[in-house]
């Protein structure tokens, strides 16, 4: 997408329609104020400016304009954002130049998978009777079938692929989506005589399958799943969450369960705010896609061993991502769609308010037949896990007054890895205090913008950041009075962060003079030291001397007038 472009989306997008569409906004003098949607808070400390046309978190740091926080919001590529910000002004734009080729094969595949999605439910309505009264049975709606565009798969070995040659999709492409397998008689249909479960983007394309049998009998696994291909990877999606990523938000709490069947039945009762993570083992980047829309997550897994050893290890996983999961403990033999077909909604209700945190859960575990000792190595490798010292001071705590061990006992066994903090040193910035300042006035208006850069040039800035910022104001200067688009500019989040701190804060300095002398006599003395290394490598150099007294002068006037300024 080329500039004018993104400048026209830009342009027709108000930041505070934008982000006043996802969260409540409060006018707070000339800006708008909210909680944070990017970290947990109570106060607001997050900064909307609608002249300035950025947000900037005084919690978090994290600051933008209207294409990344769509991008951070809807977990977006920035490029999608473009494209969510321009349908909502109807503003056309062409698809991606910059790979077209990979641009287009994802395209292609995607289109082959809305293809068979309506094949898959077209089959279903015609030559689908087994299917119908096989989940009738089960108790599914057609109202939840058409919401989840469940289909399903002819007893065929070449029915989809023949529609779809039909339909001149190319050999080539067939062979990349991952739907047929390949014999010495060509490619074959991998999905037949199933139920056909699409599941989908967060945005809503469908991307992957799941296949069920229709009886025991059936050759072939229970399920089938697709495998990994150019639009979809396995551990990284979430079954249903396109449909209940608002009801998730709102609720604020995510019901996390195995199965499609479990998602389905959960959703038929009334339990909107859940997904499925379809029998892998919970991953971060599915933790971290969740948590997007709530941070309180509750497992409900299977209640036989296997699916309380999966809730355990998919606690542990959410523990080392950051948050506090709760579990629910269903009877053994049951999992959630058996347990809502033999109970009210109200017994399931009251498990999941009964749902106990992992040192409790694990506590209380008996089926798996653990020792207490066992128990507490399952905790001390999750520990071990977890990068955060904070959060594993938190866990040892907890998990020390439930099992009464010393939580510090416990702490001492782990080899925490805490990880160095990406943040700027704010103290270290702090040093450099005139630079800002410069920053801050040469950002007012293009007067003050011409008068520093007759007084300085980059060489004048210390602080790499500060320095980096100066660089890109002198290089987008047409964009002094549009900072949204400088914020653009700046790939790294530190940098841009920083930045937009720069924006938002106004300057009220009247007399920039003053910071100009301390800014200069800092470059100037770095100059001497650097001419003083010169002259004892060439002693004789009687011009180096020369320079070296007129540095001095310079210095010692300097100086005069930056310690009285400070001093009086
Ligand atoms: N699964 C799979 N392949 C299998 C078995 C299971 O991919 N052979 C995945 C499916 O996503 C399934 C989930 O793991 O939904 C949970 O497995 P399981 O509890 O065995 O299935 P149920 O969800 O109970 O399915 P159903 O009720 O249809 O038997
Ligand atoms: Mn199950």
């Amino acid at each position: 997408m080329d500039q004018t472009k993104l400048d026209q989306i830009r342009e027709s997008n108000n930041i505070v329609d934008i982000i006043g569409g996802y969260i409540p906004l409060k006018k707070s003098g000339s800006n708008y104020k909210a909680p944070c949607p990017f970290h947990d808070e109570k106060t607001p400390s997050f900064m909307v400016s609608e002249k300035k046309q950025i947000y900037k978190c005084f919690g978090c740091g994290k600051s933008g304009n209207v294409f990344t926080f769509v991008r951070d919001y809807e977990k977006v590529s920035f490029f999608e954002a473009a494209k969510i910000l321009a349908q909502r002004v109807g503003i056309e734009i062409e698809s991606s130049k910059k790979n077209p080729e990979k641009q287009s094969q994802r395209e292609l595949i995607l289109n082959v998978y809305a293809l068979a999605t309506n094949f898959f439910k077209k089959n279903f309505n015609k030559f689908g009777d087994e299917a119908k009264s096989y989940l009738s049975e089960r108790n599914i709606s057609q109202e939840t079938i058409d919401k989840y565009d469940i289909g399903y798969a002819l007893d065929s070995y070449s029915g989809l692929k023949n529609f779809l040659l039909k339909n001149h999709i190319d050999k080539n492409i067939l062979k990349q989506s991952g739907l047929f397998g390949l014999s010495e008689n060509g490619a074959y249909d991998i999905f037949r005589n199933r139920i056909m479960f699409p599941i989908h983007s967060s945005n809503g394309r469908v991307i992957a399958f799941g296949g069920r049998v229709l009886s025991n009998q059936q050759p072939g696994g229970k399920y089938i799943n697709s495998p990994t291909t150019e639009i979809y990877e396995k551990g990284r999606e979430l079954y249903g969450l396109f449909r209940t990523r608002y009801e998730i938000a709102k609720k604020n709490s995510i019901i996390i369960c195995e199965g499609y069947m479990d998602f389905l039945r959960l959703n038929e009762n009334g339990f909107t705010n859940c997904v499925a993570a379809l029998g892998t083992a919970l991953t971060n980047s599915q933790i971290i896609l969740a948590s997007r829309y709530s941070k309180n997550f509750i497992l409900l897994y299977d209640g036989d061993k296997a699916g309380i050893k999966a809730a355990i290890k998919a606690a542990g996983n959410i523990i080392q991502s950051g948050f506090v999961p709760k579990i629910v403990r269903l009877p053994i033999s049951e999992d959630p769609d058996s347990f809502l077909l033999k109970n009210d909604d109200k017994a399931l209700k009251n498990l999941i308010d009964s749902a106990e945190s992992l040192s409790k859960y694990l506590y209380n575990e008996q089926e798996l037949g653990l020792s207490e000792r066992n128990k507490l190595d399952i905790i001390i490798d999750i520990l071990n896990n977890t990068d955060d010292r904070l959060n594993c001071e938190l866990f040892a705590k907890e998990i020390g007054e439930q099992f009464k061990v010393s939580a510090n006992a416990l702490l001492s066994k782990i080899i925490v890895k805490t990880k160095a903090i990406k943040k700027v040193n704010s103290i270290t910035l702090d040093l450099f205090e005139e630079e800002k300042e410069i920053l801050k006035f040469m950002l007012q208006n293009e007067f003050n913008f011409e008068k520093i850069c007759q007084e300085i040039n980059q060489d004048y800035f210390l602080s790499k950041i500060y320095k980096e910022i100066f660089i890109t104001i002198l290089d987008n200067v047409d964009y002094l009075s549009n900072p949204s688009i400088l914020l653009e500019k700046i790939s790294e989040e530190n940098v841009r962060n920083i930045l937009a701190e720069i924006i938002l804060q106004e300057s009220s300095v009247v007399e920039i003079k003053n910071f100009l002398d301390q800014i200069k006599l800092r470059k100037i003395q770095r100059d001497l030291k650097m001419l003083n290394d010169r002259i004892l490598i060439s002693p004789n150099e009687l011009s180096l001397f020369e320079e070296k007294i007129k540095l001095k002068k310079i210095i010692r006037e300097l100086s005069n007038k930056v310690v009285r300024k400070t001093l009086f």
